[in-house]
């Protein structure tokens, strides 16, 4: 196993200490993701019970298979807690989010969470955001005037492709934004939730309540 891979499953591991049986739990999606449901699973086997609101359909796939019961929010309004990935974490504890696709249900699912907890390695942290291209999920509907007036932000934005264009879970579109660094993510994102056909952006604003962070040797948990 790759060593990044090898940090990121000791970091899902150690998120899973902030879980008790019984909770229901925001399911992020990511690699780093992944190990959170693995370790979880591990802990189903003997007898814990957790309920999960997964923010992809494949996050939703991994928790059916180790066992996790799938939640909705019919049934449930607030999360005892959601773990989940991320791109870039800023200095003030500021995200980029979505390079999985994922960012809508995502945000969705940590704003209703008591304590949103970021995983990452090491690769992630960074002191200013924008190194990362920032992902925008848009409406597929005019989505050309909707790139341009993003355009006119100087944000360069790119239509997500893979050999199709890339659709998201919610049958929309994803924007990666080349923009350069990002000085004020907050003003940023207010920007782009006013402009028609933005769904939502990959800026996680004031969210993270706690980052535990993978390194070579060692875990750091971050109390914001
Ligand atoms: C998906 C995400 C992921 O959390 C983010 O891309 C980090 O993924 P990984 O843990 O694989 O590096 O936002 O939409």
């Amino acid at each position: 196993m790759a060593d990044l891979e090898m940090i990121k499953r000791k970091v899902g591991k150690e998120a899973s200490q902030f879980v008790e049986s019984g909770m229901t739990i925001g399911l992020g999606f990511g690699s780093t993701a992944y190990w959170l449901i693995q370790a979880l699973g591990e802990r189903v086997k003997n007898g814990e019970i957790f309920y999960g609101v997964p923010t992809s359909n494949q996050t939703a796939e991994w928790a059916k298979e180790v066992g996790i019961h799938l939640t909705d929010f019919a049934h449930v309004t607030t999360l005892d807690v959601a773990i989940d990935g991320a791109d870039e974490v800023d200095e003030n504890f500021q995200l980029i989010k979505g390079g999985g696709g994922a960012l809508l249900r995502e945000k969705i699912v940590a704003s209703a969470a008591k304590e949103f907890i970021v995983i990452v390695d090491y690769t992630k942290i960074v002191q200013k955001l924008g190194a990362f291209p920032l992902p925008i999920e848009i409406i597929p509907f005019g989505y050309e005037r909707t790139q341009k007036q993003i355009a006119d932000l100087g944000l360069h934005p790119a239509l997500r492709k893979e050999e199709e264009v890339y659709l998201t879970d919610n049958g929309n579109y994803i924007l990666d934004c080349d923009g350069g660094v990002i000085e004020n993510p907050s003003e940023l994102s207010h920007t782009l939730h006013n402009i028609p056909g933005v769904v939502e952006s990959g800026l996680f604003i004031d969210m993270a309540a706690k980052v535990i962070v993978g390194k070579e040797d060692s875990i750091e948990i971050l109390d914001v």
